[in-house]
């Protein structure tokens, strides 16, 4: 049943400590929890409701006395409680079975450790609890077990008493001294070796910095640790907020669901978040793990000091934390060239997985309004665009007044639960003139309103005037449940080119005098014109900006605008949309004929000119080459039309990128000799960039060499492979025969395998290249079917499931739509399997036919067939049962 935001009630008990003691055993954990509760007296009174799952209940005592109880589903209610306003005791005696935990929510073992998830409510796994993020209190946490087996025990805050019990058995006492909902609750048990660093503050405070691994691992714990004391820094020179505990413990974990955990003070990682050595890991395995551990760690404030009033606000710690990280690595990328290659990631992110999400059956405002399943809404909309409705606020009040908005956001909330508008309304009040302040309510449409917003542009240059007209309008299309949607507020960052290239100032008729560089102007209207005056001649808009709003611009450029902006743009971001643009116009129009692609070339000369002039381009930086020489996905191409014939799409960008192999093989020859040799390994964004332009010009040249039946470049790449002094090589190099499809890729992934069977991460990343491979005559499916028999695949392992599965039917489209139907088949069986297992881990997957309505014949009805037939089993999570309904309804 689904749950609604309107719904909301405060609690009718307020939890203020919880003692925990915890005898950790495999298949049997006891849980005492002793609480001490008080009414709410602002609600009427009722009975106590406590959430459980999964536990075995042994006692229940109030004030240390016996008590009636009776179950209502999974809660268990308490009608006799002592009334009025007095504090009491509550002590709740229960088992749990970690071991048999397979969904790795609440308490699970992974490796002989245990660990724990809480969020969204995993804590109700572990002890009856008033699991919501509204009720905080303080945790004093015993840990009791088996001293060989779990030599490091670890909770929230501070280690304040451990010693030794009888049998072998060990202890240790944690005082957390923050108050926190129980989402943040953590506990690890396990044989685990720990990096250690001192830290002092900039206000002079000593820190103990831990990232805890297995015995083995401590070799690749460097990088976590060096991006962990990078943003303890930069949130204090940014922000002002520094680190509020003695000690701050980072846990990896090989069996986790998601990326990563903010616990209080014991945030728990993904292995593949954590550990990096340039053997193991690739620039872009580095540059995760700088982000990831820069937004658990900037969860610490936002998220834990102010958390949220409910789930459905999930975005005011997400959004704004997903912010925070992308501009802490933009900081950390330095380079204006560096940050806008950032932001195109990120960009790149939100339109190949966001867009798709909000025009498809799981769209939902960035503040949802109901949900059946929690787990179901941890979505790139929660995340990346409301990132981008931050970014938003921060553009229409400039980064000083956002830096001032987030003091007073503290200053209000600093240890409260809270909703989105509360955030929203503390940056505007700090900067009360501000667009935003002037326009919030509406602002805030960005929280309530799902779907992505098109702007349409087009522009009308009189020379005997002077004067340019942008005409600006804007519309969004319905979504589940909102039929019609009321105008956004817009900033469209804005700047205006001549036919050179040279930037011409900017002039409203009512301004004293003209601008240069890019303004900012709000839209808030269906439609508004800006009307510039003093033009000397007729100017090519570059027109969002930085991408200064999550919506989809369309204006009719031609070929000549394009070009212009690809070469001169000011603004790095738009002159790489700019080549996207050009290249997107022609793989839509191969993909909507129907001309045999041997015969007719879907690139012309002066695209393909284009690309020889920015990879020939000394003043450009070789990631930002990468960036425009890389073809939009089969994904963003498929997002651009309404009947979508995946195998149309695959093999026209295929051929795209034959063609853009062939043409340039002389620049990719020189980019490779130029970038091929980065010097000793650093992961920093110039090197990383030229590794990225040498592996992409390799695979060029190895496509190429398809093409010619030449064997050097392959044989080069073998040898690449061989010799590569770091991953990010020899993984580039083993990718560029694999998506060639050279039959040396067959030995090379032999050797990889052998080479790492140790490293679990860096085999997850054999699995996901065969899983991912571009298909040839139907190949990857039997191969995928084959890598299941694998001895190293296990399905209950998340990582694992995801490199062989998720690879396949959520990354591999060419491969995954077929018209036999044997992807969808294979996925529907999948989903079932995985559901019994995981279910949070069974719901990603059973999105990857999210856009099966806009699949042409005979897609669209095998794909129907096969999500029908998952939604026909009787005993589906709540989790798939979501996903499934939403995907059929109309
Ligand atoms: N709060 C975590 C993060 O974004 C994500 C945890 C989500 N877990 C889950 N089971 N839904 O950093
Ligand atoms: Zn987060």
């Amino acid at each position: 049943t689904a749950i609604h935001r309107a719904d909301y009630t405060a609690p009718a008990y307020w939890i203020d400590t919880v003692e925990l003691v915890f005898d950790l055993d495999p298949a049997k954990t006891r849980v005492l929890n002793k609480m001490r509760l008080r009414r709410n007296g602002d609600v009427a009174p009722q009975a106590l409701r406590l959430d459980g799952e999964e536990l075995n209940l042994a006692r229940v005592l109030v004030n240390g006395q016996g008590t009636s109880f009776k179950m209502d589903g999974n809660q268990l209610v308490l009608e006799n409680l002592p009334e009025g306003p007095d504090a009491f005791d509550l002590e709740i005696f229960t088992t749990c079975n970690p071991a048999k935990n397979t969904k790795l929510m609440g308490l699970y073992v992974s490796n002989d450790s245990f660990f724990t998830q809480c969020e969204a409510e995993g804590f109700r796994r572990i002890t009856y609890f008033l699991d919501r993020p509204d009720v905080m209190a303080s945790y004093t946490v015993t840990l009791r077990a088996d001293k060989a087996k779990y030599p490091v025990l670890l909770s929230n805050g501070n280690l304040v008493e451990e010693g030794e019990l009888e049998d072998g058995r060990h202890f240790a006492k944690w005082v957390d001294p923050h108050k926190k909902p129980c989402y943040l609750f953590a506990l690890v048990a396990g044989q685990l070796v720990a990096r250690e660093q001192r830290i002092r503050s900039r206000a002079g405070k000593d820190h103990l910095l831990q990232v805890f691994v297995r015995p083995g691992d401590l070799d690749k714990t460097e990088h976590a640790m060096n991006s962990l004391m990078a943003s303890v820094a930069w949130d204090e020179a940014r922000f002002g907020l520094p680190l509020d505990l003695e000690r701050f413990m980072i846990v990896a974990t090989s069996d986790f669901n998601m990326g990563a955990m903010e616990n209080k003070g014991l945030n728990i990682f993904n292995t593949k978040y954590v550990l990096a050595n340039q053997a193991t890991a690739t620039d872009a395995d580095f540059s995760n793990i700088e982000s990831v551990v820069g937004h658990e760690y900037f969860h610490n404030w936002t998220g834990n000091r102010v958390t949220c009033q409910d789930w459905f606000q999930l975005s005011l710690k997400e959004g704004l934390t997903v912010f925070r990280d992308q501009e802490f690595s933009q900081d950390l990328a330095g380079s204006p060239s560096a940050r806008a290659v950032k932001r195109i990631e990120d960009v790149r992110v939100l339109r190949t997985a966001q867009f798709p999400e909000d025009a498809g059956p799981m769209a939902h405002p960035v503040r949802p309004d109901s949900y059946i399943e929690i787990n179901n809404f941890y979505t790139v909309t929660i995340y990346e665009k409301g990132a981008e409705v931050v970014r938003m606020m921060q553009t229409l009040v400039g980064r000083d007044g956002f830096a001032q908005g987030m003091k007073l956001y503290f200053e209000r909330h600093d240890g409260q639960a809270v909703t989105c508008d509360d955030f929203a309304q503390a940056i505007a009040d700090a900067n009360p003139q501000s667009d935003l302040a002037r326009l919030l309510p509406q602002f805030k449409r960005w929280y309530s309103q799902a779907g992505t917003p098109r702007l349409h542009a087009s522009g009308q240059y009189d020379a005997a005037a002077r004067t340019y007209t942008l005409s600006l309008t804007q519309s969004c299309a319905p979504t589940p449940g909102q039929a019609l949607k009321d105008p956004f507020v817009i900033p469209v960052n804005l700047g205006l080119l001549d036919a050179q290239g040279q930037a011409l100032p900017l002039q409203l008729a009512h301004w004293a005098q003209a601008e240069t560089g890019t303004r900012t102007f709000v839209l808030t209207e269906a439609s508004e014109t800006l009307t510039f005056v003093n033009v000397d001649s007729a100017p090519v808009p570059s027109i969002l900006r930085d991408f200064s709003a999550p919506v989809v611009l369309d204006y009719a450029y031609t070929d000549t605008e394009l070009l212009t902006l690809l070469a001169h743009d000011s603004d790095p971001f738009n002159r790489w949309e700019a080549g996207q643009r050009l290249a997107l116009a022609r793989a839509l129009k191969a993909i909507q004929g129907d001309s045999d692609l041997a015969q007719t070339p879907v690139l012309d000369d002066a695209y393909l000119d284009a690309m020889r002039q920015v990879l020939a381009d000394p003043t450009l930086d070789a990631a930002f080459k990468e960036l425009v020489l890389t073809l939009p996905s089969e994904t963003y191409l498929a997002e651009q039309l309404d009947v979508v014939d995946p195998q149309r799409i695959h093999a026209v960008r295929e051929a795209m990128r034959e063609q853009l192999a062939t043409a340039l093989q002389t620049q990719w020859q020189q980019a490779w000799e130029d970038n091929r040799d980065t010097g000793g390994y650093r992961p920093d964004p110039v090197s990383s960039g030229r590794r990225a332009l040498a592996g992409l010009a390799l695979t060029q040249l190895c496509v190429a060499a398809r093409r010619s039946g030449d064997t050097v470049w392959p044989g080069k790449a073998f040898q690449r492979f061989k010799d590569a002094a770091n991953m990010t090589d020899r993984f580039n190099a083993l990718s560029a025969l694999v998506i060639s499809g050279h039959e040396l890729a067959a030995p090379a992934l032999s050797r990889f395998h052998a080479l790492f069977k140790n490293e679990a991460l860096v085999i997850d990343k054999w699995f996901s290249l065969q899983a991912g491979a571009p298909d040839h005559g139907g190949h990857v499916l039997p191969a995928v079917r084959q890598l299941m028999t694998h001895p190293d695949f296990n399905l209950r392992n998340p990582n694992r499931a995801r490199s062989v599965i998720f690879s396949y039917c959520s990354a591999n489209p060419g491969a995954f739509h077929r018209s036999d139907a044997a992807g969808y088949v294979f996925w529907a069986d999948r989903v079932i399997e995985l559901d019994a297992i995981n279910p949070q881990v069974a719901a990603r997957l059973a999105r990857a036919l999210d856009r099966w309505k806009k699949l042409a014949e005979p897609y669209r009805s095998a794909a129907r067939e096969a999500i029908a037939r998952v939604a026909a089993k009787a005993d589906l999570s709540n989790d798939v049962r979501e996903v499934v309904t939403r995907a059929l309804a109309d």
